[in-house]
């Protein structure tokens, strides 16, 4: 059995997990910053590096602990590289080598964007089941809005070509930004999904946006501004200046948020919702036409939607959303993503960097 360390710290959340032989998760481990960084409406990158390096040490005990292993059980030690915040990737990466040099292990850098997609091959295999390749991957995250073919050869090897991507704000950061205008905190997507079906979706006219030149590229940034002019006409200025006190003394409870918000902001969350689930809806099922592929994954927290995971049953190929816990960031995916290249003896050497800019493809 080989028993792999994943460890993520790309952007607010501490995590490391156990993953024995890329299928079987004993462990899985997030230390979340939110409460950091709720009031300030989104992450403060000097804040991120700082929590994570006061987090690391104990998350990792804790993975281990929880699969009832020690150090000297790892195999080799998985750690995102790249893309994501500087100064938090470097906590991981820094820390990943050192322990990876002390115990004797491989080291595998991996990209968090590839990560968020090994986590549903992870869950698939865990199952007893595979992902049909070549498969489309949706990526929707805070910081990432992409979409890939991905393929897979016999030696489990991976490839990835872009077919589209965001010109501007994320899916999440537009969950964010919307819910950081309407006094909603941080992260905002969990609140206005959980917010959105009390609301009537056609309720504040949003528009679609069409792309020129590559009409799988996406945008995000048109949206947040029509949301932001419906709410410079309109009367939510108290209630929001209202949850904006709330959030000072602490995270309100969600019935509490709900019973903040009139009819009126209920409607704006709802016609977001749609709007955003619409965009991605339209891009994937584009792309499915276009590109011969046997399947569909679609990953990343915004993966957690539950408007998006009803839209795309309706896609006529078989999908796959990770199950909640690896929607969002962890390090089971990153565990998951390194354990073909280990198999195949591609490690890292000490010199493996963090790269904030990294891409997939
Ligand atoms: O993958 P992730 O944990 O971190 C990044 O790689 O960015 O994604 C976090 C993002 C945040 O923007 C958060 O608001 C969004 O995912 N998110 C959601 C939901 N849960 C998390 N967006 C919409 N609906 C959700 N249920
Ligand atoms: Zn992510």
């Amino acid at each position: 059995m080989n028993l792999l360390l994943g460890i993520e710290t790309s952007c607010d959340e501490t995590a490391a997990a156990v993953v024995a032989d890329g299928r079987r998760l004993l462990s899985n481990v997030i230390s979340s910053q939110f409460d950091i960084h709720a009031i300030y409406g989104g992450v403060v990158p000097e804040l991120a590096a700082r929590e994570h390096l006061r987090a690391i040490v104990p998350v990792v005990r804790e993975a281990l602990h929880r699969a009832g292993l020690g150090y000297r059980d790892v195999d080799a030690v998985g750690v995102t590289r790249g893309p994501g915040l500087i100064g938090a990737l470097l906590v991981g990466v820094t820390y990943a080598k050192g322990l990876a040099a002390s115990l004797r292990v491989p080291l595998l850098g991996v990209n968090h964007i590839e990560g968020h997609i090994h986590s549903v091959v992870l869950e698939q295999r865990a199952a007893g089941s595979d992902v049909e390749f070549p498969a489309l991957a949706l990526v929707v995250s805070g910081g990432h809005s992409h979409m890939f073919v991905v393929d897979r050869d016999e030696r489990d090897s991976y490839s990835y070509r872009l077919l589209g991507r965001t010109r501007d704000d994320a899916a999440g950061e537009a969950y964010d930004k919307v819910a950081k205008l309407l006094g909603f905190g941080y992260p905002g997507g969990p609140v206005l999904d959980k917010l959105a079906p009390f609301g009537d979706p056609d309720g504040v006219p949003l528009p679609l946006t069409n792309m020129k030149g590559n009409r799988l590229d996406m945008s995000f940034s048109g949206l947040k501004t029509a949301v932001l002019r419906h709410v410079l006409g309109s009367n939510l200025h108290s209630e929001i200046e209202g949850r904006r006190e709330l959030f000072a003394q602490g995270r309100p409870a969600i019935d509490v948020l709900q019973a903040s918000a009139s009819k009126e902001c209920l409607d704006l969350i709802a016609s977001f919702q749609r709007t955003v689930v619409r965009e991605l809806q339209r891009r994937a099922e584009g792309a499915a036409e276009d590109e011969l592929v046997e399947s569909v994954i679609v990953s990343g927290g915004v993966a957690a939607n539950s408007g998006l995971r009803k839209a795309f049953s309706s896609l006529s190929l078989p999908f796959y959303f990770p199950t909640l816990a690896l929607s969002t960031d962890n390090a089971a995916m990153i565990a998951a993503a390194a354990y073909p290249r280990f198999l195949r003896g591609e490690f890292d050497g000490f010199d493996l960097e963090a790269q904030p800019s990294l891409r997939l493809a």
